[in-house]
């Protein structure tokens, strides 16, 4: 069922059977919801930033930290000899050819603020951490404030709160709703905002929620018909692009790419076209929107 064009493995790597993706989609689903638990139960009513990364709108709070330590507690605990790369600092080698990929807090500005789109997201693949080589095997994205799960397994489709998801197919791009999102550095979104000039005219409208994990899980059921972004990181992208795909949407890259940090292209596949190539002539992949 996935779409998502990713290489395959190399040959010396076993994927697990579907039985134990299964399993391993279930504890995905738990982990990110007993860390979602704790993000909505430890929120204090006056977030403080702990610090900031790539800029100084690039926040952390203690939250992010403190659900990341949870999540690497509970992975090392039930799979010992997997690998763990985490949002805030986590990079646990492993023994057995899969890394969990998590993102603490996916939304941490909406967190910060106390807007609703805030996630927790837990994937684990096969091959390399780099969403243009691995292979997603099992991933799941829980929505903190309204406490939905979406979580889906390779070759098994993908579900929120056990209800099977389907992408929308809109007949035209002008009648598609868009997801995007910006990077954290000024000239960055220069750029994004340039790229936008071109894509907001030819579309219905656009959406800029703030969590890139749940917008791939909107997209999965159909409340957003298409998604963009550049720069993301493989924790924003590694649960939410399997949802995606799972739900029947191409996930790719421009210029024949797979999705990566230079774009990320989501939603049904002749629609996915169309939007891969007005990015194109936009020079949405160009240098300018190098960090
Ligand atoms: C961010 C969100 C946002 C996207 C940014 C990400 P964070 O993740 O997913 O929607 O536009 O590119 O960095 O920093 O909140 O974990
Ligand atoms: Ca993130």
């Amino acid at each position: 069922m996935s779409t998502v064009p990713a290489p395959e493995p190399a040959p010396s790597t076993t994927l697990p059977d579907d039985a134990t993706i299964a399993a391993l989609r279930a504890l995905a689903t738990e982990l990110a919801t007993e860390a979602g638990r704790l993000v909505r139960e430890g929120r204090p009513d006056r977030v403080e930033v702990a610090a900031t990364k790539s800029s100084a709108v690039d926040p952390v709070t203690a939250m992010d930290r403190a659900s990341e330590e949870l999540l690497r507690e509970r992975i090392a605990a039930a799979r010992p000899h997997d690998a763990i790369l985490g949002e805030e600092g986590s990079d646990v080698p492993g023994t057995s050819g899969l890394t969990w990929i998590v993102d603490p807090i996916d939304g941490t500005v909406n967190y910060l603020y106390g807007v609703a789109s805030y996630a927790v997201s837990v994937a684990v693949v096969a091959g390399p951490p780099d969403p243009s080589r691995w292979t997603a095997l099992a991933g799941a994205v829980h929505s903190v404030v309204d406490g939905r799960t979406w979580s889906a397994a390779r070759a098994q489709g993908a579900t929120c709160d056990g209800r099977p998801l389907r992408v929308n197919e809109p007949a035209t791009l002008s009648a598609c709703l868009v997801g995007t999102g910006f990077g954290y550095a000024a000239r960055v979104r220069a750029h994004q905002a340039q790229v936008l000039t071109h894509v907001l005219p030819q579309v219905r409208d656009i959406r800029r929620l703030g969590s890139a994990a749940i917008d791939l899980c909107l997209l999965a059921e159909g409340r957003l018909d298409l998604y963009y972004e550049r720069g993301l990181n493989p924790w924003d992208l590694a649960a939410g692009a399997l949802v995606a795909a799972e739900a029947g949407a191409t996930v790719t890259g421009l210029r024949g790419e797979p999705a990566g940090t230079t774009m990320a292209v989501a939603g049904a596949a002749p629609r996915v076209a169309e939007l891969a190539r007005l990015l194109e002539e936009a020079g949405a992949d160009g240098p300018e929107g190098d960090l």
